[in-house]
């Protein structure tokens, strides 16, 4: 065994670098965008935000205008990808089907290995439009309809709806989920971005790095968080079967998916936006049932193991109340944080190195080599 240092599993409470772009102070349960309280940006556009994290700062008029001209432009997709997400086996993960649409992008994007900032920043607003085209059309795909070609009018989020159900959104349907996609836009060095930082440190292309972003919150843990909770409210059934459930999965020691936070020690701020659009949602639709079981798994989850909701608990019941199918949530999370990933990927290259950490070998010593024709 080597005489380094050994952190702590998973991470835990290790910095690994510096970054301009969010703050996540878990004991206080602050986010920050590049200086700005989520708090407070979270009534900005998603486009606002997108300028704020490649730019550096909030855009006045016309540098917004400039930013949503860019990112409208971008927004079609090459035609193999249209046919692959078409085509896809309908039992196939929307991010998995995802994840292969967008690492098919690198043939159609020009110049893919050029790292130099122009080239990066051009291939950070079209991954940013082409994975809500594409998230959009696995959701069109998965109900068997064919796809719907994207609006160059509309916001990136009334355009994602426009795409996934081929109609106008009403305003308070796109302002809601624009809401959501800032709310999930960055989060310090989560997993998926961490993931994008580790490729892109081997000064690998931007492609690769955010097709295994998507691969990496995909998972339960992570984005694919959102998914499970909707599993979990829609087998509990009703607001009356909540304290059973609960209280028999903690017995069982399992976990409870929309819990828990490594960072957040307290509540985590983009929950508390969340929950609020949970329970207008549902007063919207008719039906707080979703609310009010969350509400109490809430309550309980805070009583007896002191956890708190994270971004993924209220989010499930706004986006199924708003009519989004449950197994599109995360790809959903991936429109979001696409911005976060490409702009993380731009800064990593700005002072890169390699990441490149050591393992302490646990395996066997001094084993005798048989040849093959002597092993039994
Ligand atoms: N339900 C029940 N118990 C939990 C939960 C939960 N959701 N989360 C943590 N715990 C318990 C866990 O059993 C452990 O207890 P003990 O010390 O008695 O063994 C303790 O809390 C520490 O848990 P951990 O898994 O070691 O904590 P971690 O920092 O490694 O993991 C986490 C953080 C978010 C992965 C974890 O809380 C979890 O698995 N939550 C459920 C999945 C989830 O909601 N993920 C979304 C994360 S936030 C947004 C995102 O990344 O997408």
């Amino acid at each position: 065994m080597s005489n380094l240092e050994m952190v702590p599993k998973g991470l835990d409470g290790v910095v690994v670098d510096k970054t301009e772009l969010s703050r996540v102070d878990g004991t206080n349960g602050v986010l920050v965008y590049r200086g700005y309280n989520i708090d407070e940006v979270a009534q900005c556009s998603f486009e606002e935000i997108c300028y704020l994290f490649l730019y550096g700062d909030l855009p006045n008029i016309e540098q917004l205008k400039k930013i949503d001209k860019r990112l409208k432009a971008e927004r079609s997709l090459p035609k193999a990808v249209w046919d692959f997400v078409a085509n896809a086996p309908k039992n196939e993960h929307p991010m998995a089907v995802l994840r292969t649409a967008v690492s098919m992008l690198s043939g159609y994007m020009l110049n893919v290995d050029d790292l130099s900032s122009d080239v990066l920043l051009r291939h950070a607003i079209a991954l940013t439009s082409k994975v809500s085209t594409i998230s959009a059309a696995i959701s069109r795909a998965r109900q068997g309809l064919f796809a719907v070609e994207p609006s160059f009018d509309l916001s990136h989020a009334a355009n994602y709806l426009y795409m996934s159900t081929g109609e106008i959104p009403q305003d308070v349907v796109a302002k809601t989920l624009d809401m959501a996609l800032v709310l999930h836009a960055d989060h310090g060095f989560n997993a998926s971005t961490f993931t994008a930082r580790v490729v892109t440190s081997s000064l690998s292309d931007m492609v690769s790095a955010v097709t295994a972003a998507i691969g990496s919150l995909k998972g339960p843990l992570h984005g694919g968080a959102n998914t499970a909770v909707m599993e979990m409210l829609i087998e509990i059934g009703s607001l009356e079967n909540v304290e059973n459930w609960v209280n028999q999965t903690l017995q069982q020691k399992r976990k409870i998916m929309g819990f828990g936070h490594r960072v957040y020690k307290t509540i985590d701020p983009r929950a508390k936006h969340l929950k609020r659009m949970s329970k207008e949602w549902g007063e919207r639709a008719g039906n707080v049932k979703w609310f009010l079981m969350s509400e109490k798994i809430e309550d309980m989850m805070q009583s007896f193991k002191h956890l708190n909701a994270n971004v993924d608990f209220y989010s499930a019941s706004t986006y199924y109340a708003m009519g989004i199918e449950p197994e599109m949530f995360t790809a959903i999370f991936a429109v979001a944080r696409t911005i976060g990933w490409t702009s993380h990927i731009i800064e990593q290259l700005v002072d890169n190195r390699i990441m490149r950490p050591e393992a302490a070998y646990a395996g066997p010593e001094n084993k005798m080599f048989v040849p093959i024709e002597k092993r039994s």
